[in-house]
């Protein structure tokens, strides 16, 4: 699978995609992670990639020929699956769409800044929209690294026990169980004594039990669905 990220503040997502799973998962080739700073494609001597908008009001906007270009220059070398535009009225990111994501060959995600990126690349070239929450970021990147971190777990060989992702809370529009490790007393908090008693069958009966149970109690509308 291949990610490639458009940024005009790369530096962002420096440590996301360097560390841990999503760097393991680079280090073994299941993953090809690119990201492509958009001042290389600024216009004129300064560089220029974002101006005023038209019609008044405050805060820039990411020029329509800047990213038009980039766009295509990756376009060029790689066919995308998708090309996501991150921005906070894009459809509310969940686990279904990172499992749907997760199965793509190509994708480019482009992070908005400022007042956003000019709407014509929207109309034009973007295939998905996509926010990460109702509330807004400076940018795209931190929606991004979300985007890329949530997929990148999901590709088969990434985590060693796949057990492990698809026992994640969401998978089942549950949330997990609870989990406990060693000792199994401390300071007289105790480990629940079925978790102790080896029996697997009972232990899976209470895990789902508690799994419905925290699900009820904190997101009665994942049950809904
Ligand atoms: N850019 C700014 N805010 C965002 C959000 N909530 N989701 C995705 N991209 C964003």
């Amino acid at each position: 699978m291949k990610i490639d990220i458009i940024s005009a503040v790369p530096e962002l997502l420096d440590s996301p995609l360097n560390y841990s799973i999503v760097q393991r998962a680079k280090e073994k080739n299941l993953v090809d992670i690119n990201v492509i700073n958009l001042h290389d494609y600024g216009l004129n001597k300064y560089k220029q990639i974002d101006d005023t908008q038209y019609g008044g009001g405050a805060g820039m906007v990411l020029m329509v020929e800047p990213l038009y270009n980039c766009i295509m220059d990756l376009k060029r070398e790689t066919v995308y699956d998708e090309i996501i535009y991150l921005t906070p009225d894009g459809d509310t990111y969940n686990q279904k769409t990172a499992n749907s994501l997760s199965l793509k060959g190509n994708l480019l995600l482009i992070c908005g800044h400022y007042k956003g990126v000019d709407e014509r690349i929207r109309e034009h070239l973007v295939t998905l929209e996509i926010s990460v929450g109702d509330y807004v970021l400076s940018g795209g990147e931190i929606a991004a690294a979300i985007l890329t971190d949530s997929i990148v777990r999901l590709i088969p060989g990434v985590i060693n026990d796949i057990e492990s992702a698809l026992s994640d809370s969401f998978q089942d529009d549950l949330l997990s169980p609870p989990v406990y490790t060693r000792p199994a007393d401390f300071k007289g908090w105790k480990v629940p004594d079925i978790l102790l008693s080896g029996h697997d069958q009972k232990i899976g009966d209470w895990r789902l039990e508690q799994s419905i149970r925290r699900t009820e109690e904190r997101r009665p509308d994942l049950l809904k669905e």
